[in-house]
């Protein structure tokens, strides 16, 4: 299964200056919990901001200008290969922007945090048509800055 995991504000956005753009706690349990013992597939960027392979996953880094070798970490040259790597494990693609854009229609599932207020930032989640998917709200989190865990689940598999 391909799916796909991100956190994303009412205006899209994603990152900014190569970060994540807030900090609400608890707010990543459902990215742990789903990719745990799975495999990850993210940009460079987005790995740069982590630092390192993240512990129990396997995690597969997009890029052509580095290597990132470690226990539980390779390096692929495009999403192609990286999918090719991750073999017929399940992946989560993790961003960022165009990674994601890149993966949106080969992917079955896409858990979707959204933040539910506008932020400022430079890394956006691409538009898509929402009529591919069925959409299941899972949960609502109140709090300074409220967040819905969401699940869109693709209609028609066949068309992948
Ligand atoms: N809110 C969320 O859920 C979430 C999740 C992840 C990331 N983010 C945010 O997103 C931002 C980073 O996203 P980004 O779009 O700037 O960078 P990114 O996708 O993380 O990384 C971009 C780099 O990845 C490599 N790459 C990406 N797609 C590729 C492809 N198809 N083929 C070959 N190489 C590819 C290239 O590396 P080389 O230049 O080395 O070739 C490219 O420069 C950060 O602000 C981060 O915090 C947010």
């Amino acid at each position: 299964m391909i799916a796909l995991i991100v956190a994303y504000a009412k205006n899209q956005v994603i990152g900014n200056k190569g970060c994540i753009p807030w900090k609400i706690k608890g707010e990543q349990k459902r990215f742990r919990e789903l990719t745990l013992g799975n495999v990850v597939i993210m940009g460079r960027r987005s790995y740069e901001e982590i630092g390192k392979p993240l512990p129990n996953r396997t995690t597969i880094v997009v890029s052509n200008t580095k290597n990132f070798d470690a226990e539980n970490c390779m390096t692929a040259k495009s999403l192609a290969e990286a999918l090719k790597l991750a073999g017929d494990k399940d992946v989560y693609i993790s961003g960022g922007g165009r990674i994601y854009a890149e993966a949106l229609p080969l992917v079955e599932k896409m858990y979707i945090t959204e933040i539910d207020c506008e932020i400022e930032g430079d890394t956006y989640f691409p538009t898509f048509d929402e009529l591919l998917f069925e959409k299941e709200i899972n949960q609502r989190h109140e709090g300074e800055i409220p967040y819905t865990y969401v699940t869109y689940t693709r209609k028609n598999k066949g068309e992948l």
